[in-house]
C-alpha cells in the first residue's frame, strides 16, 4: 500500500505549545495520523525538537520549518514507498536527515511521520496499532506508575524532585490499578485541602507540592495512601522520578536541593537514597543520578539495584547506544522508554527489544508536554512493556491514555494478560516492605 501524501501542521499541546501534527495519505484514501508530544526536563542526549527560534512568533516556539520539512524533503522521498514497510521508513528518514541526532529535519518533524505511517498502515490492516505492532511477544496490560504529586521543572521547582508517583503492586487487574489510584488521588486532594495546601496541580496532572522539603512531599503522599484505606508496601508503592540531571552541577559535582538549602556530594546522594528506600516503599527510583554522573548511578546501582527498579531517562535518552553501553556497565535495570527522545517508532522498539534482553524493564513513557494521542498505551500493550508512566490522574491528555488502556483490554480479552508488579523482578511487595514503610 503506497503513500501518496503527507502533510503537516502546527497545533497545540497540553502546555498551550505548538507542536507538530501529520497527516499521511496512502493510494487507497485512507489516512494517518502523528502527534508529537515535547517535554520540559529535557536530557541532553536526545534526538532535537526543531523549533524556529523566531521570537516574534509563540516566544520562539512555533515549528514552521519542521512543517517544511515533512511537506517537503519527507514527503518528496517517502512518496510511492510501502506503508507497511515501517523499518524501511524510518530508516529513510534517519538517512535523509544525516545527523546524529536528527538535527537537520527535526527529530518532531521524523517522528511525525514515523508515527503516522503506522496508524495509517493500521487502519489499512483495520487492526489497532498495538495489533499491528505486536510481533509475537505475549502482549501485556501495563503496571501503571501514576503521579500524585508533581515537582521540579514541572511544578517551577516548588521542591526538587519531578514526580512522586503510586504504583498498585497489590493490583490483581489493570483496571484495578486505576480504581485504586483514583481513590489515592481525590483522598491527597482531601487531605492537601483540609490544610490548605490545595493550591493546583503540576504541568502532568498532579498536585502542587506545597511542602517545606522534599521529603515532607513524600510523607503526604504516604498520608495520601493511608487515608484512601490502602497499606503502604502492600497494595501501594511508591515510584519517584528524581530527575537528578535538573539540579546537579556538573562543575562543584554536587546534587543541589534547592528548595531545603541542602547540597550533597554523589556518594552522600546515593546514601539519601538509600536512606529514602529504606524509610519509604518505593519500588522504583527513576534518573536518582545525572545523566553524566556514571559513578554516582554506579554506587546507586551497587547499593539498589537488587531491590529497587532503577530507571535511566535522561541517562540513556532511548538510545540504543547509550542503553548498550549502560547495560554492560551495569548501572541501572531499567530504561525509560519516549518515541521523541529518538525520533522514529522503529529506533524505539529497537530500545526495548534491547532492554528486555538483557534483562531490564522497558517504561514506556509520556512528556510532560503531551496531547490527545494515545499512541503510547498501544505500544506498551504491543512489546509487553512491563510499566507504564503518563503522568497523573487527572486531565484529559493523560486520562486518554490510561483510557486507551481500557479499551484494547476489552477488544483483546484474553489475548493480553494483567501480570502486574510480578513483572517487577526486584519488587518484593507485603508485609516486610510494609513494615520497612515508616521510619
Ligand atoms: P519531561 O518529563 O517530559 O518534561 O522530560 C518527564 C520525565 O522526566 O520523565
Ligand atoms: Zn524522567
Amino acid at each position: 500500500m503506497q503513500i501518496t501524501d503527507i502533510s503537516a501542521f502546527q497545533v497545540f499541546d497540553s502546555r498551550g505549545r505548538p507542536t507538530i501534527e501529520v497527516d499521511l495519505t496512502l493510494s487507497n484514501g485512507i489516512h494517518g495520523r502523528g502527534l508529537v508530544p515535547a517535554g520540559a526536563s529535557t536530557g541532553q542526549f536526545e534526538a532535537l525538537e526543531l523549533r524556529d527560534g523566531d521570537a516574534s512568533r509563540y516566544r520562539g516556539r512555533s515549528v514552521y520549518k519542521a512543517i517544511d520539512h515533512v511537506q517537503g524533503e519527507i514527503a518528496r522521498a517517502l512518496r510511492g514507498c510501502d506503508v507497511f514497510m515501517q523499518r524501511e521508513l524510518d530508516s529513510k528518514l534517519i538517512a535523509l536527515d544525516g545527523t546524529e541526532n536528527k538535527s537537520r529535519l527535526g527529530a518532531n518533524a521524523i517522528l511525525g511521520v514515523s508515527l503516522a505511517a503506522v496508524d495509517a498502515a493500521a487502519r489499512c490492516r483495520n487492526q489497532m496499532p498495538c495489533e499491528y505492532l505486536n510481533d509475537g511477544t505475549p502482549m501485556t496490560l501495563p503496571l501503571p506508575e501514576i503521579q500524585i504529586m508533581g515537582g521540579g521543572a514541572h511544578a517551577n521547582h516548588a521542591i526538587d524532585i519531578q514526580d512522586i508517583m503510586v504504583m498498585a503492586v497489590g493490583a490483581s487487574s489493570y483496571e484495578q490499578t486505576l480504581e485504586i489510584t483514583h481513590n489515592i488521588y481525590h483522598a491527597t486532594a482531601e487531605l492537601l485541602a483540609s490544610r490548605n495546601l490545595l493550591t493546583g496541580i503540576a504541568d502532568e496532572g498532579g498536585f502542587w507540592p506545597s511542602a517545606r522539603t522534599n521529603q515532607a512531599a513524600l510523607d503526604i503522599c504516604m498520608e495520601g495512601i493511608e487515608r484512601a484505606g490502602y497499606t503502604p508496601g502492600v497494595e501501594v508503592a511508591l515510584s519517584l522520578d528524581i530527575a537528578a540531571s535538573d539540579f546537579y552541577d556538573p562543575g562543584k559535582g554536587v546534587y543541589e536541593f534547592r528548595c531545603e538549602g541542602r547540597s550533597f556530594d554523589a556518594a552522600a546522594f546515593c546514601e539519601l537514597m538509600a536512606d529514602w528506600c529504606a524509610r519509604y516503599p518505593i519500588a522504583a527510583l527513576e534518573d536518582p543520578a545525572a545523566d553524566t554522573d556514571t559513578k554516582g548511578w554506579d554506587m546507586i546501582c551497587s547499593e539498589l539495584g537488587a531491590r529497587v527498579t532503577l530507571i535511566g531517562d535522561d541517562l540513556f535518552v532511548t538510545n540504543v547506544a547509550r542503553i548498550k553501553k549502560g547495560i554492560n556497565e551495569k548501572i541501572a535495570n531499567a530504561v525509560l522508554i519516549k518515541l521523541n527522545q529518538i525520533g522514529t517508532v522503529t529506533e524505539t522498539i529497537d530500545a526495548i527489544e534491547l532492554t528486555r534482553k538483557a534483562g531490564w524493564l522497558p517504561v514506556i513513557s509520556a512528556r510532560s508536554g503531551e496531547t490527545e494521542d494515545a499512541f503510547i498505551a498501544h505500544l506498551a500493550v504491543a512489546t509487553g512493556s512491563p510499566i507504564l508512566k503518563v503522568g497523573s490522574f487527572a486531565r484529559s491528555e493523560r486520562m486518554v491514555k490510561w483510557n486507551e488502556v481500557l479499551r484494547i483490554s476489552r477488544r483483546l480479552g484474553a489475548k493480553a494478560s494483567f501480570r502486574g508488579a510480578a513483572m517487577m523482578p526486584w519488587h518484593t511487595a507485603g508485609p516486610q516492605r510494609a513494615r520497612q514503610a515508616r521510619p
